[in-house]
Order: structure tokens, then sequence, then C-alpha cells
């Protein structure tokens, strides 16, 4: 018997895992179908002011004796940005809606000292503030999330934090920042709207928030170019009737909802545990898959373009404290579990990354599933860490769809599926494999079929140990990390892959992808597009094939002002792209109201809807030569506009210019 289970839906196309009774374990991996991109922001982590996470395993302040630079210390920065973290939520967490933020910025003796009431009741003295945190982001080289208060603070307090950070206008909030020493604005684009507010953030109702986030939001404003990437408080594991309500109420109007979801344990020991320990945290863990699935689901209802991003910006392990250690300051060890676990999760997002676009582990140095723990000038990296260090590939590549059957691992009663997997191919075409073998005892041989892809060369790395509690100490700091693996031999189909019990494993797969040549060769190519302009009211992009055009013409940049009408149009812009070289392209489509762009009579992005200007991102792998390109859009009411970003090799992020647009 079979049970077919679900797992995600990727552009149409489900990721099954079947377990099987049988002792057969098979994926199949079609790169042919590789096209949704894994958004690097799934890598990303968060930062609270709460134990020893900011104060000592981050800030340690310019005179210590601990190397630092600017008061951040070096070796956690050097460690983080091998991991290419992509950006870090601050400064909450429960803390984030009882910060004041002008409590942290002028000389730091000056600074008002406040009590962190969720966490041990210390004394905050706020030391590290907007400024050290911005210098902390640029020394990582990684994007700020920051969280605002909702719960304690005004609207007024956090649309000036806005101001203070993002604006160059001349203002009061601008010329604090230079009195403080910051000239230019940081152009901060993650905003959360409050944290948590159905618990420590306000203990508030899903309407009540949603209307009390939409009135703060109104007053968060985009200066210059940058817009603010708005995150609104979703739900707290299956709370399903929040993430329905804010939807309903807030809908598009935000850039993503939050999801927090810890795996909890935590009476037991980080350390201290049997197979019973390790079965139980990995099948909480799997729960993650019925959650992520879920709450898309109902966000499908309300936003189908899948244009507002689930934001899983809290998740991992929370055990007991380590023993002798303050119970509010979260302090917990990490071991190959925790390994799994962050495999696992990190795996379920990339096979969900139409809606995950966001995750930030709970939390970087000291706090819960850390990747870092420090003791005074000491560092250790975690299992967690190596995770993060083997899966960085996965950032911003193709998430190559992968369905998986496999034997179920069975333990007092109780069956998981004994295998879990992502796959991708990043930009220079190479195919990594991430698999994890959740087995405590037993070995999997796995077989995976690769199609749409020759394979060339194969290397692999694992994360493993001969104990389940396997862990790094500040006198073996090196007990557990990467190694170098070869249980794998390639065959006819692809590879056949042996993974020991109780492992995290890596597969790069070098070789090419197979395309079919979509290039058309026109006789007689004209730059510009061709345009046909219509007339109606629309909430969503309309069937234009069965529509007469009011007007035709030729444009020699996608343009939705100059001599079309104000409102209640639609257009379509269609010709050719010409591409000068074979490659991954990445394409944002900018609209206000809906848009798709169509190449090769396939819709890369679909940002459709009644909404303000908002980007959506889609991938395609071209080839040198012309393609047939297409941009449709729409104006309902309000603002208008209408902007495609390309970028792809040797090309940084730009407007496409009128040099790749022909027609014929
Ligand atoms: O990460 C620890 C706490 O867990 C955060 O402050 C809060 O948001 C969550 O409940």
């Amino acid at each position: 018997m079979k049970k077919l289970v679900t797992i995600a839906l990727i552009f149409g196309l489900s990721v099954n895992v079947i377990n099987s009774q049988a002792n057969k374990n098979v994926a199949e991996i079609d790169a042919s179908k590789a096209k949704q991109k894994i958004s690097k922001y799934i890598y990303s982590h968060f930062s609270e002011h709460l134990g020893h996470c900011i104060y000592e395993g981050i800030w340690v302040g310019e005179n210590s004796t601990i190397p630092n630079k600017n008061g951040i210390r070096t070796d956690v920065v050097e460690a983080l940005k091998k991991i290419q973290i992509p950006s870090l939520r601050w400064p909450g967490g429960c803390f984030a809606d009882e910060y004041h933020w002008k409590d942290g910025i002028g000389p730091r003796n000056l600074r008002p000292s406040m009590i962190n009431t969720n966490w041990g009741g210390v004394t905050e003295d706020n030391s590290f503030g907007t400024h050290e945190f911005m210098e902390l982001c640029n020394q990582l080289g990684c994007e700020p999330y920051i969280s605002g208060n909702v719960g304690s603070g005004t609207i007024q307090e956090m649309s000036q934090w806005v101001e203070y950070l993002n604006s160059d206008n001349v203002s009061p909030m601008t010329q604090l920042r230079k009195q403080n020493g910051r000239d230019k604005s940081w152009g901060v684009k993650f905003w959360g709207v409050g944290n948590e507010t159905w618990g420590c953030g306000g203990n508030m109702k899903p309407d009540y928030y949603s209307d009390l986030a939409l009135h703060f939001s109104s007053f968060l404003k985009n200066y210059g170019s940058n817009n603010l990437r708005k995150i609104m408080v979703g739900p707290s594991d299956e709370d399903y009737n929040w993430t329905e309500t804010v939807m309903k109420e807030i809908g598009t109007n935000m850039w993503g909802l939050s999801l927090h979801s810890y795996t909890w344990a935590n009476t037991k020991s980080a350390t201290d545990f049997d197979e019973a320990g390790w079965f139980d945290v990995l099948n909480k863990t799997l729960r993650m898959e019925t959650l992520v699935t879920k709450h898309s689901e109902i966000m499908d209802k309300y936003d189908p373009a899948k244009s507002v991003a689930l934001a899983v910006d809290e998740w991992g392990t929370w055990y007991a404290v380590e023993p002798g250690t303050n119970p509010g300051f979260l302090y917990q060890q990490n071991t190959l579990r925790d390994a799994l676990v962050a495999g696992i999760n990190l795996n379920i997002f990339n096979n969900h990354c139409d809606r995950v676009r966001l995750a930030a582990i709970a939390q970087v140095v000291n706090v819960l599933q850390a990747v870092i723990l420090t003791d005074k000038e000491k560092m250790i990296l975690t299992p967690t860490y190596h995770v993060f260090d083997m899966y960085k590939v996965h950032q911003d590549a193709l998430l190559v769809p992968t369905s998986l059957q496999c034997e179920d691992y069975t333990f007092n009663q109780k069956s998981v599926p004994s295998l879990n997997m992502s796959t991708s191919i990043d930009k220079n075409g190479v195919m990594h494999i991430t698999i994890c073998n959740l087995h405590a005892t037993k070995e999997q041989v796995l077989t995976c079929n690769l199609k749409g892809y020759d394979v060339s060369k194969i290397t692999g790395e694992i994360i493993s140990a001969d104990k389940l509690n396997a862990h790094n100490t500040f006198d073996k700091p090196n007990e557990i990390g990467i190694k170098a693996f070869t249980k794998f031999k390639t065959t006819k189909t692809g590879v056949d892959v042996t993974l020991p019990a109780h492992s995290v494993v890596m597969l790069t797969v070098d070789g090419k992808r197979q395309v079919s040549d979509m290039t058309i060769k026109p006789k007689n190519p004209k730059a510009g597009l061709k345009y046909d302009l219509y007339e109606g009211t629309w909430t969503k992009l309309p069937n234009f094939t069965t529509l007469t055009a009011v007007k035709q013409g030729v444009a020699t940049e996608m343009d939705v002002i100059k001599g079309f009408p104000e409102l209640n149009f639609g257009v379509v812009y269609k010709g050719l792209i010409k591409i000068e070289k074979d490659g991954m392209y990445d394409f944002g489509l900018s609209s206000d109201d809906g848009s798709r762009l169509i190449i090769n009579d396939e819709c890369i992005i679909s940002n459709d809807g009644l909404h303000g200007m908002v980007e959506m991102q889609g991938s395609s792998y071209l080839q040198k030569g012309y393609h047939k390109f297409e941009v449709q859009f729409f104006q309902g009411g309000g603002g208008a506009g209408l902007q495609l970003f390309i970028q792809g090799p040797d090309m940084n992020k730009q407007l496409i210019p009128a040099s790749m647009l022909w027609y014929e």
C-alpha cells in the first residue's frame, strides 16, 4: 500500500512523497521543469535583544579586548559572511514591541536605559541601536529587516523611524540622523509591522490587528526609489483563522505575511536524548510541511497570483536552556539533530519557494537554534551553521521539482518518511541535491533519476557523526562539520547514493541542462515593440485575445503614461527580446495595477490584480538569439506604472534596455 502525500505545488506540478513499505527509494528530478527561483532570503537570520545574542554575541563595544570593528566582533562577522546571510531581522521578537528606537541613537552615554521585560528582566542600556545595527548589516553585506513597534509604540514613532532611515529630504529626522554621524539614507527595505501581535506584541484579535496594520502602514512612506517591503504579522503554527482574517482584510497590500513556528521540546535537553528524542523532534519538524501548505492555500484564495510572500521569520528548535544558564536567555546547545532540523526545514522552504520567499532561523548567536555560540573571546560554529554553509548554493538558484518515493522510518509505532530533499540549479547551471536521512540507525540507498540534464561530474559533502547528539564545544570545536562524501555512483539514469543513517548530504552535479532551442530567426527585426491598446474596466487582466484594440502602434520603451488614457485601459506589448549570451535571466516586473510577462509563450511573471506599484520576480533560461516576448498590463483606478527589470550574465539589475526590444 502506498500513501501519497502532496508536499508542494510548484507551477502546477506536485512534489510528492510516497511512503512505501518496499525498500526502494527513488527520486525523479526533472531539470527541464526548473522555473521558480529559491529566494535567497529563505536563508535569513534573526537577532534579538535577548540573552547574549546582541550583547556579547555580536556587540562587544569598541574598547573590548575581543577583536572587533566599530564594536562588532570580527570572528562572528567573518563566520556569518561565509554563509552569505542575505538579511538579518532585528530588534525582536517580543523585544520589538517594547523598543523605542529614539532611545538607541545619539551618544551612548546619554542613551536612556530600559528593562527588558520579556527576556530575564535585565537592564538594556541601548548601546546597540539603529546605527550599530546598520553598521552590522554593512559589515555582513546583508539587507536589514527591521521589526517596528506596534504593540506599545505610536504611528508617529514608526513613521519617523522609516524617515530617519530612508529619507534624503531636508527634515527634522534627517537632520537628527546627520547629527548622529550618518549623512546618507540607508534605504531599508524589509519592514515588520509589529511582531506576534496575537501574543507578546499586544494580544490582539486578527481583525483588530488588520485594521491597525493598515493604519500604521499608511504612514510608512517610500522615500526616493526605495520601496518598503512591509511584512505584516501572520499566524503562529496552526492558527489558520489568523491567516484567513488578515488575508481577507489586508489582501495584497503587503509584501509578506509572517509565520512563526518552532520545533518545541522545551522541557527536554538539547544534548541529552535517545532515539525517542531524536524521532520526536524530527517528527515535529515535518509539521512545517503541513503549515506552509495550508497557510499557502488560504493565501491563494485572496492572492492567487502569489504576490504576497509567506515569511517564516521565526523557526527552529526550542529546548530547555543549558543547565546553570539564565532561563530568560534561551541559551541552548546544538547537535546533529539540529542539523537535521535545519536541513529538513530548508528543503521544505525550497520546495515551497513559489510562496515562501523569506525565512529567518531563530536566532543567529547564543539563542535557541543558533548557528554560532560564543563564550567571551571564544566562538564555535554549530552543526546548524554547517547546514547553512552547505545549503547556501540554493540561494537564488532555480528549484528543480523533485518527486520522492521513500521508505518509512518507524519508531514506537509512529512513522515518518525516512528521506527529505530538495534540488536546485544555480546560475552557472550546476545542480545541487540536498538530502536528509532522518533514520537514526539505517542507511538508505536512493536512486536519483535525472531528467533534462547531462551529467559530467558529481562530488559530495556530508554532515554526520557517530552519535546522534554529536556537537561542538568550546573545548572541542570541530567534532562535527562538513566532510567530503563519496558513497554514490553514477548510473545510466542519474546517480545512486548511499546515505548513512542520520546524515545531511549534498551532491554537486556538474553538467549541462538540456534545453530545446527556443530562439526564432526574424528576417527583418526592427527596434521597439508593437502595442495594442484596449479600453475597459477590469479588476484582473482580461483575455486580450477576445477584445478589439482601440489603438495600435510601436513603442520604443514600455510606457503606460504617454498617449494612453489615465484610467480603465489595458495594453499588450508584443515583439522579441534579443539575448546576447546564453544563461539564466532574472526579471522583475513592477506594476500598478496588474501585469504579466510572457516569454516563448510561457508565463514568467504573473503580477495580476488591482494593487499599487508591486514588483514580482521570475526567471528564464534563454539562449543567445531572439525570443518571443510579451508584456500585458491593465490600469484600473489610482496611480499607474509599469517597469520591467532584467539581470543576467554580464548584466546587473537594470530597466530592460531598448536595445533588447525588437519586433518584426
Ligand atoms: O525567538 C524568541 C521569541 O519567540 C521571540 O521574541 C518571539 O517573537 C517568539 O515568541
